[in-house]
């Protein structure tokens, strides 16, 4: 299902964007903070893109993609990832041009109001690298909060990284 915002539409995750992906997911400042790498071809974009398409069909996520109305291409992907019954995170990723414009906070209050609508669980969390300081401020911005730090619970490229829990209640 589609959400629209003022500037954005949420699409269902299509491989027809796969290239729109390759592009920004390819900025050291997109990837460098989330543990991944440059991706080496369109296909291995489309390749994350059929993930999500199968993930969503599968019920571990339902996630989205971020379509920019007036750019006419996708900056980003968002969505719920359903980790466990009861531990459902919300993840994203906005293309580096893109940062700094409220965005991220558009779409992912888009994404709260239908899980707020839809889910009967109250709690959403987000995991994030704790030297991931945008992104800490970006999920505060949308309500989150802080409630643990995790030593070294990322191992990427050879390195360990404290993980920042964040958690927003809703009362239903
Ligand atoms: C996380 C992400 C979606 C946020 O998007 P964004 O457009 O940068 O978000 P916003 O501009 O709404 O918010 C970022 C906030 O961090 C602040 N910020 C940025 N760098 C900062 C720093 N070094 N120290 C303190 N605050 C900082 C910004 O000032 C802004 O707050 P403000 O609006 O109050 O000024 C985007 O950075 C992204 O896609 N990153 C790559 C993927 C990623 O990290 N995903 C998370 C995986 S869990």
């Amino acid at each position: 299902m589609k959400l629209t915002t003022e500037r954005l539409i949420l699409i269902p995750p299509d491989i027809s964007f796969s290239e729109d992906v390759y592009t920004y997911s390819g900025n050291p400042l997109f990837y460098s903070l989330i543990g991944a790498k440059k991706p080496e071809s369109i296909a291995q974009s489309q390749k994350f893109v059929e993930m999500l398409i199968d993930d969503n069909k599968s019920k571990k996520r339902c996630y989205w993609m971020i379509a920019h109305r007036t750019e006419n291409k996708v900056i980003g992907t968002i969505g719920l990832i359903f980790a466990k019954q009861s531990y459902i995170e919300i993840g994203y990723g906005l293309s580096a041009d893109f940062w700094g414009q409220g965005l991220f906070s558009e779409a992912a209050k888009a994404v709260l109001d239908y899980a707020d609508k839809t889910l009967t669980i109250k709690e959403l969390f987000v995991r994030t690298r704790a030297d991931n300081i945008r992104s800490v401020k970006a999920a505060e911005k949308i309500g989150f909060k802080v409630i643990k730090q995790y030593p070294g619970f990322y191992f990427q490229n050879g390195q360990y990284f404290d993980c920042i829990e964040m958690k927003r209640v809703v009362e239903k």
